[in-house]
């Protein structure tokens, strides 16, 4: 089976295969001839993904998927959520963002926050959504050189380290996407059976 992704995110789409089974082939849109980005202007997760999944879609007609990743911090009022890549402005600077993200939340006891990924699919014309969340809390400062974005700053419920502090594998065995991801999977399992 073939499915686009729609990214052409090197990381991301690595990450992806190594979780997907072997029969399913993933096609990045480098493979079909789609440059630059993909608009992303909506105001929520779920939306996003879907713009990019029917975008894409539409231009190539095959079977696609997109996701869209947030990190809502509950004392935040769930920010920046859709806006964490580019919270501390355009340039989607990752120490920027943390340090934006600590200066706001200096009087926020309640530390608690999560990652959530939607993974918007289309499929045979049909559209489907598959949501992955990992819940913790973010830490008083950074620790860690592994990983990319908020990592630095963000300690998963059950553990003491921060994401950025853990082996990749360890994180993408717990991670929103990798969870996103499976129930992805287990739906593509499902329907070619
Ligand atoms: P995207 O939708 O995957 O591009 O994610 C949007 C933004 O969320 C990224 O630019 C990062 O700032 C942040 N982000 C997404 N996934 C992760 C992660 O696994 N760790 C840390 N930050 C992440």
């Amino acid at each position: 089976m073939r499915i686009v992704i729609a990214s052409n995110n090197k990381h991301k789409i690595n990450e992806i295969k190594e979780v997907l089974p072997a029969r399913i082939s993933l096609i990045s849109l480098e493979d079909i001839g789609i440059k630059g980005d993909i608009p992303e202007n909506e105001d929520s997760l779920e939306a996003n993904a879907l713009a990019k999944a029917r975008y894409v879609y539409k231009l190539s007609g095959l079977n696609v998927f997109a996701d869209d990743t947030g990190l809502e911090v509950k004392c935040l009022g769930n920010r920046p959520g859709v806006h964490s890549a580019r919270y501390a402005g355009e340039g989607r600077n990752s120490d920027d963002n943390m340090n934006l993200l600590l200066k706001e939340m200096s009087k926020c006891p309640d530390r608690s926050a999560r990652f959530r990924t939607i993974i918007a699919l289309i499929f045979n014309k049909e559209e489907y959504i598959f949501e992955g969340i990992v819940n913790g809390k973010i830490a008083e400062q950074k620790s860690g050189s592994e990983g990319f974005g908020y990592d630095p700053l963000f300690i998963p419920d059950s553990y003491s380290l921060t994401f950025a502090e853990m082996s990749i594998n360890k994180k993408n065995s717990i991670s929103h996407r990798a969870r996103a991801i499976r129930k992805l999977c287990t739906f593509l399992n499902k329907i070619e059976q």
